[in-house]
Order: structure tokens, then sequence, then C-alpha cells
């Protein structure tokens, strides 16, 4: 059975029935198969496999970044296999700003608008103009304009479950000419009038101090999604824990840092079965020597329990499990 051990940053021991890759549209219709269930995977960065996956994994390799200068902005036009970082380098290397405030997120290009990848006050959707998409099950290649692909916090039309069988083939970017520099995020705010290559080099250092590098220590980056709760339970909260932070996100509605739960719930730096929640950034769960996938439900559950047990908040998972027939939900 092939392996994913490798293929998921997370790095659990774990196989699948069959593993392709595809670098064209043909080639990924030609290797469909109707009669198992299909997981199609990226870079693994936000992908951990719990146990065997009975099915076919197809790997997305499709290459290639057009560019095209326009009078307005730049245009570009990127394979679904491309490497995310390696992108964003690539923009900030020509000097044209959009991107950089993304630096250093493992994964692909094509995983980026399904996830809506964000960081330091930039989502990848709004720099998005279209993604060229193509369904497993009818063969059909469509686009889907910026507003169509309903991008939200870390979600998209791409998540619901109905269009698990599509796949990214190309994501088309936007970078506007008249983009400023985004520094609303506290630890790009003391730069001032940064380029690119300033922001995206602050956020790469940040990320090295707080985040753990999966080559080194297998993680998914954040386990859980930052809560968002009626600003009236926030109130509420605020009097039994003034330290509590949150965001406004508008009028009724706060988001409320996962980390800051997880941390005062007493979870930090602690492991259960070799997986723990990192040190330095308590919402990232760390492989430090997990044997089974059963240690990432247990902690993980136990995590979710205890917060809702302290703060009355459900922590719902930022990564995707998959299990023997696909996605699990905690
Ligand atoms: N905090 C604690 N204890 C800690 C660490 C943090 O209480 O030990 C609290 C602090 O109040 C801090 C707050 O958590 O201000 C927020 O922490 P941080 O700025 O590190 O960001 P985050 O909200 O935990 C989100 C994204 C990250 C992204 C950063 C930076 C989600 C789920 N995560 O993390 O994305 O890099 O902001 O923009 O939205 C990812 O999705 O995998 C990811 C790493």
């Amino acid at each position: 059975m092939p392996e994913l051990t490798h293929r998921h940053t997370f790095a659990l021991p774990s196989h699948c029935q069959q593993l392709q890759s595809f670098s064209s549209v043909e080639s990924l219709l030609s290797q469909y198969r109707t009669d198992m269930p299909v997981y199609i995977l990226g870079g693994g960065s936000n992908s951990i496999f719990i146990e065997d996956f009975d099915g076919l994994v197809l790997v997305n390799e499709i290459k290639g970044i057009d560019v095209t200068l326009c009078e307005d902005g730049i245009r570009l036009v990127v394979g679904g296999g491309e490497n995310w970082h390696e992108l964003v380098a690539y923009t900030v290397k020509q000097g044209w700003h959009g991107l950089e405030n993304l630096a250093l997120i493992p994964g692909s290009v094509g995983a980026a608008p399904i996830q809506n990848i964000g960081a330091y006050g930039l989502e990848v959707g709004e720099r998005i103009e279209k993604v060229d998409v193509t369904s497993l099950e009818t063969g059909e290649r469509f686009s889907l304009s910026q507003q169509a692909c309903a991008f939200g916090y870390r979600d998209s039309i791409f998540k619901r479950p109905e269009n698990s069988k599509w796949i990214v083939t190309h994501v088309h970017f936007f970078l506007p000419n008249d983009l400023g520099p985004v520094t609303s995020y506290a630890e790009l705010d003391a730069l001032t009038n940064p380029t690119a290559e300033d922001i995206f080099n602050t956020v790469i250092a940040v990320r090295r101090r707080k985040l753990p590098d999966p080559a080194t220590l297998g993680n998914a980056g954040s386990f859980f999604k930052n809560p968002v709760i009626p600003a009236q339970h926030y109130e509420q909260l605020k009097q039994q824990y003034p330290s509590m932070p949150a965001f406004e996100v508008n009028d009724g509605q706060r988001k409320v840092p996962a980390a800051w739960l997880i941390d005062t719930a007493g979870f930090k730096g602690q492991c259960h079965d070799g997986v723990c929640s990192y040190q330095h950034q308590p919402l990232v769960l760390v492989n430090q020597a997990a044997t089974s996938g059963q240690a990432v439900i247990d902690f993980a559950s136990a995590i979710i329990k205890k917060v809702e047990e302290v703060f009355g908040i459900r922590l719902e998972p930022e990564v995707r499990l998959v299990g023997k027939a696909g996605l699990v939900t905690l």
C-alpha cells in the first residue's frame, strides 16, 4: 500500500489503497475511479490522515505560472500544484505587492482558496479573481468568480460536502497597481512605508518564532478555528475573565482567539500519547511522538470538551481529519 506518512505535514504513519499524481486535467480524469473513495491532496499541510485511507489519493501536481502585465495591475494564472510559499516569494522578488502577508504558509496553490488561507491581516480570497475547477463526477470544467467562491473565514464554496469532488486546477490572482501594504496586524504595525519584501521578511520572522516548522516537528498549523461568538456572550465572559481578548467581526459578533481559550483552559504545552499543544502557540497541535491517530482524536476531543465546559464555546477543527472512508468530524 502506498505510504502517506510524509505526504501530510502532521506525519502520522498512514497508507492508502492507491496514490496517483496528476499534472493535467486530462490525466486527472483518466485516473479517476468511481468505485472507491477519493481524497484530493495538495501539500498535505491541512489534512491529517488519522488511519489508513481505504481509497485513492490524488495528488495535484498541475504546474505553471502565467503572468500578464495589465494596465491596472498584474494578473497571474497559477497551477494548483505549485507550492504556495514559492509563489509568494516569486511575486515579492518581482517587487509586486499583494501576497507578501501570506509568506511561509505551507501547502499548495490549489488548496489556498479551499481553506481561504489567511494570516497577518490578509485572506487569499481578497487577491483571487477566479478559480478554475474540474468536477471529477461529471468531467465538467468551469470557472468561479471571486464572488461565486463565497469566501469566508477559513471557508469557501469548495468546503461544502456536495463539492468534495471538485478539483481546483488553476487559480487566477489579481494584484492591482494601487495596492498599499497591509499592516493592520499588531506584529506589522511598527513598519513604516514597508516594501513587499519588508513585510515578507517580517512575516517569515514572526512565523519562525511562533510556529513549529513541519519539516522538524509534525503539525498542521492551527488545529482549530478562532470561534466567533455573540457579543453579549463575550461581555459576560469578560466580566469573569477580564484579560480575555476579542476582535470585532461586526456589531453583534466577536472573534475570540482559540489560542487564549486553550491556554487558559490549561492545555498549553500539555501532551496526550505523543500529541502536544505547542508551547509557543497552543492552537497548534504537534506530533511529538504520536503512534496513532486515536491520540489526535482523544486530545482534540478533550480540548473541545474542556473549553466548552469552562467557556460555553465549542471549538471547531480547522484541519481536515481523514479516516478510513474519508473526512471525520469531531
Ligand atoms: N494567545 C494566547 N496564548 C498563547 C498564544 C496566543 O493566549 O500562547 C492569544 C493572544 O491573545 C494572541 C492571540 O492568541 O493575541 C492570537 O494569536 P496569534 O496572533 O498567534 O494568531 P491566531 O489567532 O492564534 C491566526 C491564524 C493563523 C495565522 C495567525 C496570524 C486561525 C485559526 N489561525 O492564529 O493561521 O498565522 O492568525 O494571522 O485563524 C493556520 O491557519 O494554520 C494558521 C497558522
